[in-house]
């Protein structure tokens, strides 16, 4: 009776992942919306500079809907939250509801005062900031390309002046990760309540990632040293949203993180997608084609209400189908044989 359920239970707790935007003030070497054999410069096949604004939120997160949410990770792939425009008046749309906002970001954009009323709204209930600086004042820039480590210390700084809670994320590399000590010690005086260390796997077999920074220099990025970021304690990264590593996880079958957790993915174009592994994928387009529905424009919230969405295929019996049949490399190596990059706490 179970089979033709869809993937994703409204009438269960949910969780949602949001991407406000695509658009960012930073440059990161390894992210989706970076060229970086081209001065980093935005890839503009991917980036269209859009976002999803209060009344597209409003119209498809209905009170009702909202009622069952119980957090909403404002993350994304390609673009940061804070450069949303309607970012602030978002969440205090869905903290309105009590539904606890995840927001991550390079802390880089906007004033201070912005960031003291984003802390303000955040104290009302247990939402937070995951700020995502990899290294100090040195090295910082050397993967966050563009950012001021000064500024995002001040927005920082008065973020917390609020009383709410933020979590420091730190990409481990070679050349950053002599600073970890120093960071989790700064992260602890300023008030940070957790610090967290993340191994990326986005080096190629070459295990070296070249890249051309704005001023056309050319560097590398090197993975950390992996005693430093031992996989002990850890969780994924890559997207918000803790979950501890189980042994049956590596078993071989696939075991969906998205609808384990009851977490559809939005990206700024209005598309919705079940995670942001998937999302844009050659494994999307083919469920989508056995559908016979077109992501776009039908599986948008622009043209479609989010609710009739999520109850149709490709997320009743195509998914399933295709994770028991092991057809979805994405949904293989995500979720089978768990290749993500992971984070521990320190
Ligand atoms: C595309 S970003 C969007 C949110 C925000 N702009 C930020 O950077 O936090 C999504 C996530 O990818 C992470 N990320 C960026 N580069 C990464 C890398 N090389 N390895 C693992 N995660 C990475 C970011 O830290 C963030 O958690
Ligand atoms: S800050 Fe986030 S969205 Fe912006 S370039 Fe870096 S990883 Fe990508
Ligand atoms: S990669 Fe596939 S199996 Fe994993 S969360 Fe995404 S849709 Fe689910």
């Amino acid at each position: 009776m179970g089979e033709n359920l869809p993937i994703f239970d409204l009438r269960r707790p949910l969780k949602f992942h949001l991407e406000l935007t695509d658009k960012c003030n930073a440059a990161c070497p390894m992210c989706g919306r970076t060229q970086q054999m081209n001065r980093c410069l935005p890839d503009m096949s991917k980036v269209r500079n859009i976002e999803l604004d209060l009344a597209l939120i409003k119209r498809n997160f209905t009170p009702e809907l909202c009622s069952k949410i119980s957090e909403i990770d404002l993350c994304g792939g390609l673009g940061d939250p804070a450069a949303a425009r309607e970012c602030i008046e978002i969440c205090d749309y869905f903290i309105g509801f009590d539904i606890k906002v995840v927001l991550s970001s390079n802390g880089g954009l906007r004033s201070a005062s912005w960031w003291r009323s984003l802390g303000e709204l955040f104290t009302e209930n247990d939402s937070l900031v995951e700020f995502h600086i990899d290294g100090l004042k040195d090295t910082n820039h050397l993967y966050r390309v563009n950012t001021r480590f000064g500024k995002i210390m001040e927005n920082a700084t008065a973020y917390l002046a609020s009383g709410a809670a933020a979590e420091w994320h730190f990409i481990a590399f070679r050349h950053n990760e002599h600073q970890i000590a120093d960071a989790l010690e700064i992260s602890r005086k300023m008030g940070f309540s957790r610090f967290r260390v993340i191994h990326t796997i986005r080096f190629g077999k070459e295990n070296r990632f070249c890249y051309e920074m704005p001023d056309g220099s050319l560097r590398e990025l090197n993975p950390a040293d992996p005693s430093l970021v031992r996989a002990t304690n850890t969780a994924e990264s890559e997207g918000t949203g803790a979950q501890a590593r189980t042994p049956q996880a590596t078993s071989g079958a696939v075991q969906c993180k998205s609808a384990r957790q009851n977490r559809p993915y939005i990206v700024a174009t209005g598309a919705v997608s079940a995670c942001c592994w998937i999302e844009g994928s050659e494994d999307e387009r083919q469920m989508y084609a056995l559908a016979g529905i077109s992501h776009e424009p039908e599986h948008n919230i622009r043209n479609r209400p989010l609710e009739e969405i999520l109850l149709e295929e490709p997320y009743r019996t195509i998914y399933p189908r295709a994770w028991s049949e092991g057809a979805n490399p994405v949904c293989v190596r995500k979720c089978a044989k768990m290749q993500r990059s992971t984070r521990s706490e320190l």
